[in-house]
């Protein structure tokens, strides 16, 4: 029997996430997403087939590379118009009991002491399920609408997220003791003042002085999240994340990727596996091979060729608007965009064009896409663990909720019975469920700071 994996849903508060144009499929209920209904039928779905998390990415700013404007992206709904995600995350715990709810939010456009706050008062409405998906961003669209000339450049990104993770620790750690909140009605005392904090940072980037503005929440710092590849990104998930997500069409990429940040984690002090890795696919499932091809084939008339490619040119800062669909892959020199065309041709039995990359992109973004009967998925999943060392997939949909009715209907009890997926939850916060313990351990970066006092001495 392989190792036991884990799913999270792979979602975002627009259509057609990772899948553009498959909006106008006639069973796609993802344009819903402004209803609150759209993500709690969808949660007690995915509870039903023990998803782990939600995961809601999100970004500040839209795709206006690709031919130097956003109408392609707007045009395809290619993740504009997008709603903000944290708001989603106490309705969809208040309708249920154990999944978590993972949301993004960047470093790069709030301040750590008002975000702070925003991710902790979620931590109290979800009783401990949220878990932050820590990004840096990557969209200078959203810099300049936030009157600034560009993004900070990539490494320096990292530099100041890491002082931003140090504030938030800060707060959500040292500023509040744990019986701090004491509510004495007979001495009119809420909270004793000795046991609150000011935090004292003066830092390179921020300057928090005073106290935090909430009260300890269950998992105090919530489940972090992260997703890098560079060195700099590495360097950081290693030290701050719990669980990294990554991607990348093969194996053999991924491989080496999961290695290096194990080791970097290591050397930070920290178990190997006090960090899970998820890497990002979707699963195209039905009874049989042959329906659940026929069913991809149907999808994939819905492609939008022009939001892929939207979303590829944000994505890698190179415009894929310069080259005919007809183009072939081998002859064009992609710039910024060309290790990632290196990852996703590699290992291809014939010479990809333009189109054919578009069509790939289209359903499931930069990740493989596993299609085909129980057996064949289940077997597929099985091997890319062995292979790779991840602990589990963010699973992307084709077709919402659709394919995760696919998935839950056909692939989950295979899996079960093989003994490699959950049958149950742990109870819990969604670090309990994850890892066993509630708060964040003694081998973190984040456990110093409970002793703030100490920590303004040194
Ligand atoms: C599965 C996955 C999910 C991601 N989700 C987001 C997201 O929601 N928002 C975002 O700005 N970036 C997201 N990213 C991009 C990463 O934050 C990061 O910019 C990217 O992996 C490049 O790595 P680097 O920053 O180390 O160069 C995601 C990446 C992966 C692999």
């Amino acid at each position: 029997m392989g190792k036991k994996f884990y799913f999270n849903a792979f979602e975002m508060n627009c259509s057609g996430h990772q899948a553009p144009g498959l909006w106008a499929h006639p069973k796609d209920r993802s344009w819903e997403y402004k209803d609150l209904d759209y993500w709690i039928s969808l949660a007690k779905k995915l509870e039903e087939g023990f998803f782990t998390a939600i995961f809601i990415a999100d970004v500040v700013g839209y795709y206006d590379v690709y031919k130097g404007n956003a109408r392609a992206a707007v045009k395809s709904g290619a993740q504009i118009p997008l709603n903000d995600p944290l708001q989603l995350a106490a309705p969809i715990a208040y309708a249920t009991k154990h999944i978590g709810i993972g949301v993004t939010a960047s470093t790069s456009f709030e301040h750590p002491y008002t975000f702070a706050r925003r991710i902790a008062t979620a931590d109290h409405y979800t009783k401990g399920r949220v878990g932050w998906n820590i990004v840096t961003s990557y969209l200078e669209s959203g810099a300049h609408n936030v009157g600034e000339n560009s993004l900070e450049e990539h490494d320096k990104r990292y530099e100041i997220a890491d002082e931003y993770l140090e504030v938030i620790y800060k707060l959500l750690e040292g500023s509040w003791e744990d019986d701090a909140v004491v509510r004495e009605r007979e001495k009119r005392v809420f909270a004793d003042p000795d046991k609150v904090h000011e935090i004292g940072h003066k830092g390179k980037y921020f300057e928090v002085p005073g106290i935090g503005l909430t009260e300890p929440s269950p998992q105090r710092v919530p489940v972090l999240f992260q997703a890098s590849t560079s060195e700099a990104g590495q360097n950081f998930s290693s030290k701050h994340a719990e669980a990294v997500f990554i991607s990348g069409p093969s194996k053999s990429h991924l491989r080496d990727v999961v290695s290096s940040i194990r080791q970097k984690a290591v050397k930070e002090g920290r178990n190997a596996n006090d960090i899970l890795i998820f890497d990002l696919i979707t699963i195209i499932v039905d009874e049989t091979d042959e329906k659940a091809r026929s069913k991809f084939e149907e999808y994939r008339q819905y492609i939008s060729n022009e939001g892929a490619l939207a979303l590829l040119s944000g994505w890698t800062g190179e415009d894929f608007g310069k080259f005919k669909p007809s183009d072939f892959v081998k002859d064009i020199d992609f710039g910024e965009g060309s290790t990632f065309i290196e990852h996703l041709t590699q290992g291809q039995d014939k010479d990809w064009t333009i189109e054919d990359v578009a069509k790939w992109v289209g359903i499931g973004g930069v990740g493989p896409t596993f299609v085909g009967s129980p057996a064949t998925v289940a077997d597929a999943l099985e091997d890319w663990v062995k292979e790779t060392d991840v602990d589990g997939f963010n699973v992307a949909y084709a077709v919402s909720h659709e394919t995760f009715e696919d998935i839950i209907k056909y692939l989950i009890p295979e899996l079960q019975k093989r003994g490699v997926y959950p049958t149950s939850y742990n109870e819990g916060t969604l670090r309990e469920k994850l890892f066993g313990y509630s708060k964040l351990p003694d081998t973190h970066p984040a456990a110093r700071y409970r002793d703030i006092e100490k920590v303004k001495k040194e």
